[in-house]
C-alpha cells in the first residue's frame, strides 16, 4: 500500500470510529428514555438495534454492562445486519448483567430470561414462540386466530453461557449455566449445565472442562 492509499485507509477508519462513538451515544439516550430504570449502567450499543413493543405492558429489562454491536461491520462477523428485539403485548425479555450480543433477533410472546455473563454470538435468533398458529385455518385468517392460537413457551439462558454464531434457540428451551453452544446450532430441547452442545438438532457432545482445569483457571 502506498502512502496515499494508507492515508485514505486511516481516514476511512477514523470516520468509521466516529460513527461508532456517535451511535453509542445515540443508543444510550434512546434506550434510557424508552426503558428508564430498566436500562442498566455502562450500556454500550453500537449500530442499529431496533426495538418493537406490542403495547405498554411489554417488558424489556437490560442489566448493567450490556454490550451489543449491530451492523456497519462493528462486529465483522455480522457485516451489516441490524439487530432487533421484539416484545409482544404480553411478552417479557429480562437480560442480566454483563451480557453481550451482536445483531441479535429476539422475539418474545411469553418470556425470555437471560442470566449474567452470557455471550451470544453473531446473528443468533431467540424465539419463544412459533409466531403463527400450527392450524392452517387459523393462519388463513392472517390475524386474530393466528396470533391467539400461537404456541409459546419460556426460554431461560443461565449464567456464563456462550452461544456460537448463527444459533437458533426455539421456544421452551433452558440452557444450563456455563454451557457452550456450537455455531449454527438449532436448539429445540434443554441443554444441561457445563455441556458443550452443537448441531441441528443441538445435542451434547462433551462436558465443558474437567474440575482440575477449572480450579487452576480460578487461581
Ligand atoms: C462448539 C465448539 C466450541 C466446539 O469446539 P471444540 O471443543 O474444539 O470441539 P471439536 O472441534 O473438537 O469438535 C467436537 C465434535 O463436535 C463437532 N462440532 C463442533 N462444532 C460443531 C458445530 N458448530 N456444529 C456441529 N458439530 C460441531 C465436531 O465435528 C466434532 O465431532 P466428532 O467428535 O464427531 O468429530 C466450536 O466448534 C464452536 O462452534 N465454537 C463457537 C464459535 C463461535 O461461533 N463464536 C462466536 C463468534 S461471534
Amino acid at each position: 500500500m502506498n502512502k496515499f492509499a494508507y492515508f485514505v485507509y486511516i481516514l476511512n477508519f477514523i470516520l468509521w470510529k466516529i460513527g461508532y462513538k456517535i451511535s453509542i451515544i445515540y443508543n444510550k439516550i434512546k434506550f434510557s428514555i424508552l426503558l428508564g430504570e430498566k436500562c442498566g449502567k455502562n450500556f454500550e450499543v453500537a449500530g442499529t438495534l431496533n426495538l418493537y413493543f406490542g403495547s405498554r405492558k411489554s417488558v424489556l429489562s437490560i442489566g448493567d454492562d450490556f454490550h451489543s454491536l449491530n451492523g456497519n461491520f462493528y462486529n465483522p462477523l455480522t457485516r451489516n445486519s441490524q439487530g432487533a428485539i421484539m416484545v409482544e403485548e404480553n411478552g417479557k425479555i429480562i437480560i442480566g448483567n454483563c451480557v453481550g450480543m451482536s445483531s441479535i433477533m429476539m422475539r418474545s410472546h411469553k418470556s425470555i430470561i437471560i442470566g449474567n455473563y452470557v455471550n451470544i454470538g453473531a446473528d443468533c435468533m431467540i424465539l419463544d414462540t412459533d409466531c403463527h398458529s400450527l392450524n392452517y385455518l387459523d393462519r388463513r385468517t392472517r390475524g386474530e386466530l393466528d396470533s391467539a392460537n400461537v404456541i409459546s413457551s419460556e426460554i431461560i439462558i443461565e449464567d456464563d453461557v456462550f452461544i456460537g454464531a448463527r444459533t437458533i434457540i426455539m421456544k421452551g428451551v433452558r440452557i444450563g449455566a456455563r454451557s457452550i453452544i456450537g455455531a449454527g446450532s438449532v436448539i429445540t430441547k434443554d441443554i444441561p449445565s457445563d455441556s458443550i452442545a452443537a448441531g441441528n438438532p443441538c445435542r451434547v457432545i462433551k462436558k465443558v472442562v474437567d474440575g482440575e482445569n477449572y480450579l487452576e483457571f480460578q487461581q
